[in-house]
């Protein structure tokens, strides 16, 4: 049966039910198809591709353009859920009019629905403008990997007696920004659980969290997490397959097979054509 398409309202009334909202990460065309199967609400076209996808140690050095790109295989691959088009590092920081023309991009050129972007109080600004061209955005904050060399490494924020006093303080301040400016959703990233809660509680668009808890509205894993692809997950993320152990034995049993002579066999050859009678005068 075809389900029907989530639309960003639907995501409200979600809150509102008390339904809890999933999203997972997508970078390609065939994940895409197979996750929107699965029922997510939510395909986040994550900048974390520059880690997972691309290899880099940060999420830092993925471009725009490389984000639209992939954001284009995504939203060809989805017929339910709605695309997520991550604006990555560079691309919204310097005025709220580049962050608009980044959004656009991946919206006209990407294919994407909404948009996400990192950062609280300071980006609220820039959240409007972008909602002000009807673009949706969700925020995220917490641990934001763009801000990685500030924060000092791949941190927990908002400890009551972490490294950051008063960050918990900043980082309610900054949720109700986002909300205030106009966000659709907010992703909370490895945050204590009870801060977590009182955020979610606090706000009437919903929280989607990772590494938050179990109290928000919605969860987010980065899909080759999800998946048993990549070759560490943080404490905060969970395996429920192994497919790295799969791709390994399949290929090693193709490898095993072509040097043994047992692929390809007689089926999966084509036969010479028969040759043609021709006439003898
Ligand atoms: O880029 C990403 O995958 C993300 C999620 C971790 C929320 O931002």
């Amino acid at each position: 049966m075809e389900q029907k398409k989530v639309t960003v309202p639907d995501l409200a009334r979600m809150k509102a039910a008390g339904e809890r909202i999933t999203m997972v990460t997508a970078y390609d065309c065939t994940f895409a198809r197979l996750i929107d199967e699965a029922g997510v609400e939510l395909l986040l076209v994550g900048d974390s591709l520059a880690m997972v996808v691309q290899g880099h140690d940060t999420t830092l050095p993925v471009t725009l353009d490389e984000m639209v790109y992939h954001t284009r295989m995504v939203a060809r691959g989805r017929k339910r859920a709605i695309v997520v088009g991550d604006l990555p590092f560079g691309s919204y920081q310097v005025s709220p009019a580049q962050a608009v023309e980044s959004a656009i991009r991946l919206v006209k050129d990407g294919g994407a629905e909404t948009v996400k972007l990192e950062g609280g109080v300071h980006m609220a600004d820039t959240i409007a403008a972008i909602t002000a061209v009807d673009i949706p955005v969700m925020g995220h904050i917490g641990l934001t990997p763009q801000s990685v060399h500030r924060m000092g490494g791949h941190r927990v924020q908002g400890r009551r007696h972490g490294h950051n006093p008063g960050g918990r303080e900043r980082l309610l301040e900054d949720a109700l920004a986002v909300e205030a400016a106009g966000a659709f959703a907010v992703v909370l990233e490895a945050i204590p659980l009870d801060l977590a809660a009182e955020i979610t509680a606090k706000l009437t668009i919903p929280t989607i969290g990772i590494g938050a808890g179990a109290h928000c509205d919605g969860q987010v894993l980065v899909s080759h997490d999800l998946l048993g692809l990549s070759s560490w997950v943080p404490r905060f993320g969970k395996r429920y397959a192994q497919l790295a152990d799969e791709v390994v034995r399949a290929t090693r049993t193709f490898v095993d097979e072509v040097r043994g002579g047992q692929f390809p066999t007689e089926a999966h050859a084509f036969q010479p054509a028969p040759p043609v009678a021709v006439n003898a005068k």
